[in-house]
């Protein structure tokens, strides 16, 4: 049966459109989580072929609890990737949008979502406190991208990452570098370890050099702290970015593996591996830098792409959480129906409490 009556006087209806993004496989919400929410009494309204890349057939979600049909209708509509100016054409004014929403570095959608009428919440600008741990979208994907930044740099490595002992000799294991160790450089360290390398992680927050330990990895210590607020690392000045350059242009020729993740909010990416440190790399090292979106810590490189200088690969993958999509889809489909769930009283109906910091922060335009 539809349910009848103004949003706000029933049960909330969430829509799950197809994302439309090139080579973005995830799926908002996913069959396990449509579950939990229409035993809670709202309706799910799922686009035809949303969970195709993520391996999630139309009949995977009916049987869960959804219907098929038109998601851009619903009250609120949940997506993964930033709206495209299409999708927000079809978005209800009034109606309510989660998604990640890229507020700092694409503010011109958030301005096409206020002309538009819409609420928007940017899974990006939820905060990080521990109330809010189940709705860190940035910490899930991140966690994807630091795995698979391994697994590529394993894939396009001319060496082993463990160590062999073989009736042919044998092979030292790997010497991996992790730059920058947030979520997902911590995630990159734990990989390469699991995988047999010898580990070493740097940050400008020496609060981290604890949890590099715990991964049984090196702190590699240049004697350069940049805290910022709220956790994150500050911008450095330039004298100690040229510091930083260099004694890392030093530390770096003993790696075969430097990965690095290396991000200031709202700011283009540090460049922590100068062109004359990869020339000073062992032929066959390979650089992955997941900052590519962000311009990249690398000085050589090209983001989206893989490219050999001094025959060093330097592999800059854009969107890595899309190159998992099924249990990226499932980890995201978490946190958005936690934030979902956030704005819901106990019926299910549309009530956000706008005292809560939560919402609050992470609302980036209210009915315009
Ligand atoms: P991020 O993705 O913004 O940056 C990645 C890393 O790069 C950070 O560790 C940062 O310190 C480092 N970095 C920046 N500039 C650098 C430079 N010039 N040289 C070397 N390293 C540099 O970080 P992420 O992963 O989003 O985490 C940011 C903060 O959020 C951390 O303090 C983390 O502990 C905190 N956090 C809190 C959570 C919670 O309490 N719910 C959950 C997840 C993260």
């Amino acid at each position: 049966m539809e349910p009848s009556g103004q949003p706000g006087e029933r049960a909330a209806r969430i829509g799950v459109p197809r994302e439309s993004r090139d080579g973005e496989r995830r799926v908002a919400i996913v069959p396990k989580v449509v579950e939990r929410l229409t035993g809670r009494g709202l309706e799910v309204v799922v686009e035809t072929g949303a969970g195709t890349g993520a391996l999630m057939p139309d009949e995977m979600f009916i049987a869960a609890g959804a219907k098929i049909g038109d998601p851009w209708d619903a009250d609120v509509v949940v997506k993964v990737a930033p709206p495209t100016e299409d999708e927000i054409g079809r978005l209800r004014s009034g109606g309510v949008l989660v998604g990640f929403l890229a507020p700092r570095s694409d503010p011109a959608i958030t301005e096409a979502l206020k002309a538009a009428g819409v609420t928007a919440f940017a899974m990006e600008a939820i905060p990080r406190i521990s109330r809010a741990q189940s709705m860190d979208a940035l910490s899930s994907q991140a966690n994807v991208a630091g795995y698979k930044a391994v697994l590529r740099a394993a894939e396009l490595s001319t060496r082993f990452f463990p160590m062999l002992t073989t009736a042919a000799g044998t092979v030292k294991p790997a010497n991996v570098l992790v730059l920058g160790v947030g979520v997902a450089g911590l995630q990159a360290l734990a990989t390469a370890r699991r995988l047999g390398a010898r580990t070493t992680g740097y940050d400008v927050r020496p609060e981290v050099a604890d949890q590099v330990r715990s991964l049984g990895a090196r702190w590699l210590d240049l004697g350069i702290e940049a805290v910022g607020e709220g956790g994150y690392a500050r911008e450095l000045s330039e004298q100690e970015r040229a510091e930083q350059q260099d004694r890392l242009s030093e530390a770096i020729t003993g790696f075969d593996v430097v990965i690095t993740t290396a991000l200031v909010p709202g700011r283009k990416a540090p460049t922590l591996v100068t062109a004359a440190a990869v020339e000073g790399m062992r032929a066959g090292s390979v650089v992955v830098d997941l900052a590519g979106e962000a311009g990249g810590n690398c000085e050589l490189t090209e983001p989206g792409q893989d490219v050999v200088r001094h025959d060093v690969t330097i592999s800059a993958p854009l969107n890595l959480p899309a190159s998992m999509p099924e249990h990226a889809s499932e980890l995201y489909a978490r946190n958005a129906s936690a934030l979902v769930e956030l704005m819901l009283d106990g019926d299910g109906r549309l009530a956000p409490d706008w005292n809560d910091e939560v919402l609050a922060k992470s609302c980036v335009t209210r009915e315009g």
